[in-house]
């Protein structure tokens, strides 16, 4: 079996969360959300893995590199624009060949592994049906259907329908971003036509395979699953991971700090006369001086944190806080400076990237 991540693909799902950086490489808990998805297909024994990029390909590239770190042997597969999931389908075909694939959306983070869920497909394909099926998708019950996919179950547990973001949702099982197929799909990508969207739907692909006779088998997700693409479901993939880190120091804490409970601070990372309160993780080369870091609060590398307090919150790369009380529930990009300068006349000075959302007290 192969892989393919898609971390191009739908016009929504190329978002940047942040203006300079592309959303699959958000860490959750310092690590790029991308490289769960590789982690777990790593450990389902998945050798041979395609990642399609878009127009963050050089970032993804080089944090991702040639897969070696996991064991495993990535191609690049480059898409031009994001003209949908089935569209990357459409142009993986020459790496996936005749194979059975697993499609992962490289900005879902899910807690089940995709161990099991890969064997009983393989199974359920080796075993003696009449009709083996050709696909097999993940749905999670959810409390807005029309912004997923969303399928209709018959009571015999076979898949009847799936629409992509129905008005009138005919149930709250929606698809999750997780999908194993065998070759058959790429009849069913060649011949489907663009939604409303103007994309190439992997939901309307899935749709064509149930059309023309074939089976797909459903399964319902057990634990929770987050598509992270956007600030709420980030911090709580965030808390979520959070808590099951292991506690380690690795950097310097002086001793009128103090560190309670889940802790990671790594290597070259400082902790001056303050307070962390886990579950917690400081990037290396971190300074966290005179200041308080409470639950559920990602530092990433090379930032300095002064004067300040946080907490539920997770900030990336080289960044600043320097004299800011309360800060909380936020994400914060690469590069950012968020200080007081005292200068007058008095007034919030800001240059925010896109799609930012600020909320003052
Ligand atoms: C895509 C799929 C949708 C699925 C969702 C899961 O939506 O089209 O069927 O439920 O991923 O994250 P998109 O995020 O591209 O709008």
């Amino acid at each position: 079996m192969k892989g393919l991540i898609l971390a191009g693909g739908a016009g929504t799902r190329l978002r940047p969360i942040t203006h300079t950086s592309a959303k699959q490489l958000v860490p959750v808990a310092n690590k790029p959300i991308l490289f769960y998805g590789l982690e777990d297909m790593a450990s389902a024994g998945i050798v041979d893995i395609g990642i399609i990029v878009g127009d963050t390909r050089d970032e993804i590239m080089a944090a991702v590199g040639d897969g070696s770190r996991w064991g495993v042997r990535v191609t690049y597969i480059p898409q031009d624009a994001p003209l949908g999931l089935a569209h990357c389908v459409l142009i993986a075909q020459e790496f996936l060949g005749n194979d059975d694939f697993v499609m992962y959306l490289g900005d879902n983070l899910l807690q089940q592994g995709l161990t099991e869920f890969t064997e009983r497909f393989a199974a359920a394909r080796a075993g003696d049906s009449p009709q083996p099926p050709s696909a097999q998708i993940l749905l999670a019950h959810v409390a807005d259907p029309r912004q997923f996919g969303v399928a209709e179950v018959a009571p015999d547990g076979g898949v009847v329908r799936l629409v992509e973001k129905p008005a009138d949702p005919p149930s709250d099982l929606a698809l999750v971003g997780v999908y194993l197929f065998d070759a058959t799909i790429h009849e069913a990508v060649r011949s489907i036509a663009p939604s409303a969207r103007g994309e190439l739907e992997i939901t309307d692909a899935i749709q064509w395979l149930l059309d023309h006779g074939h089976r797909v088998r459903h399964e319902v997700l057990r634990g929770w699953w987050l598509d992270t693409g956007k600030k709420d479901p980030l911090l709580e993939s965030n808390r979520r991971i959070l808590e099951t880190i292991d506690a380690r120091i690795d950097g310097k804490v002086d001793e009128l700090s103090t560190i309670e409970g889940r802790v990671v601070i790594e290597s070259g990372a400082e902790i001056i006369s303050s307070r962390i309160r886990g579950p917690v993780i400081i990037g290396e080369n971190t300074r966290v001086v005179n200041s308080y870091v409470g639950p559920f609060t990602s530092i990433a590398s090379g930032c300095e944190i002064r004067d300040s307090e946080l907490d539920h919150s997770v900030v990336l790369d080289e960044s600043r806080i320097c004299g800011i009380a309360g800060i909380a529930d936020s994400l914060i990009g690469r590069w950012v400076e968020v200080s007081r300068s005292g200068r007058r006349p008095r007034g919030v000075r800001l240059m925010l990237g896109d799609h930012s959302n600020v909320d003052l007290e």
